[in-house]
């Protein structure tokens, strides 16, 4: 059991990180603005601080005596904000906080950072190099909010060097984040719900089809704050579910919202994402226990049923659709 403490812990992914972290053994400590009220929290320890104002967020840090920091306060949404506001806030809490751990001696601490680094989206147009993308994909931020998330993964990178190993770090990249609730039809962090997102493309794609179990999102942290003192210092995560929020595949969807997509996106076949979480599976042996056809009570993506024979695909096709 460790004493973990996290910033924004009254957010939407804070509240199931912190609920998961204690269910799973682990003395929690969230600090916010404001102590919440909601459920996840009621019986957790909670810190109200404004952690844009350095001494006080210096010594609530400190006063966790905490084995390991979460990072997750911030402007979470992209635009939600004047550009300077989002950029200030973000990138000068990730140092204030990431700091004040490292003069608590506090020896594991994670940062949140967002899979917007890639850029995709970006009004001028964008192509990554491949897809899946991955974490050797190049950041290409192309607003305040993405660039603050560049800027978070930097400043660990930083603190890394200066500190040498005597703090392990890491960042990760939570895909779009669902928790429980939302599942069960409360609006999801743009205000559609899943179901809307899954009937109109055209909501997930901005996204890229991406997302993420909140509830995985919690034993992908506990199973990271164990490895953490054997792999390499400062690496950046993503984590992401196996499958895409998308009805079709990718090799199909992508094209139409992504221009220039469709030889890069053909190897999405069946229910590939866009982004991959190979490397949390293979440095960390963590993978998520959700999806959402799982959580819809859907059956798992096989062809669509043929009413006519002839209009059957073919068993080869069939075949690959399912496999993949
Ligand atoms: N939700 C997602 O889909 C998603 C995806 C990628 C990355 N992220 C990142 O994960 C983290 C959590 O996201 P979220 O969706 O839970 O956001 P959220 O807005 O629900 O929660 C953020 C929390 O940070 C707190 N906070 C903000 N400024 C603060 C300050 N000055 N002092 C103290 N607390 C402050 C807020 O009160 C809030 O509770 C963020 O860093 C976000 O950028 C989220």
């Amino acid at each position: 059991m460790s004493r973990i403490a996290v910033t924004g812990g009254a957010g939407r992914l804070g509240r199931s990180l912190v609920a998961g972290l204690a269910a799973a053994g682990h003395e929690t400590v969230s600090l916010d603005r404001a102590v919440s009220d909601a459920v996840e929290l009621q019986g957790l320890e909670q810190i109200a601080v404004d952690l844009t104002d350095t001494d006080a967020a210096t010594r609530a840090i400190a006063g966790t005596r905490a084995d390991a920091l979460i990072h997750l306060a911030a402007i979470a949404v992209p635009f939600s904000a004047p550009e300077e506001v989002i950029l200030r806030t973000n990138a000068t809490m990730a140092l204030t906080v990431m700091t004040a751990g490292v003069a608590a001696g506090i020896p594991k601490i994670v940062t949140a950072s967002s899979p917007t680094v890639l850029g995709y989206g970006a009004p001028k147009g964008w192509l990554p190099d491949r897809l899946p993308l991955d974490e050797e994909t190049t950041p290409k931020p192309w607003n305040a909010y993405a660039l603050s998330k560049h800027l978070a993964e930097q400043t660990m990178a930083m603190l890394a060097r200066q500190t040498g190993d005597a703090t392990r770090f890491a960042a990760f990249r939570p895909c779009y984040v669902i928790a429980p609730e939302e599942w069960k039809g409360a609006p999801t962090q743009q205000g559609h719900t899943v179901a809307e997102r899954l009937a109109d493309p055209a909501l997930s794609a901005p996204a890229l089809f991406n997302y993420v179990d909140a509830r995985d999102v919690a034993t992908f942290i506990d199973t990271l704050l164990v490895a953490l003192p054997d792999i390499p210092n400062a690496e950046v995560f993503f984590v992401g579910a196996d499958d895409a929020l998308a009805r079709r595949p990718l090799a199909e969807l992508l094209p139409r919202f992504v221009p220039g997509t469709e030889e890069l996106a053909a190897e999405l076949t069946g229910t590939a994402p866009a982004f991959s979480n190979a490397k949390a599976r293979r440095v960390l042996g963590w993978r998520p226990a959700h999806n959402w056809r799982g959580e819809l009570g859907e059956p798992p993506f096989g062809p669509v049923p043929h009413s006519h024979p002839a209009l059957a695909p073919s068993p080869d096709l069939a075949r690959k659709d399912v496999l993949a």
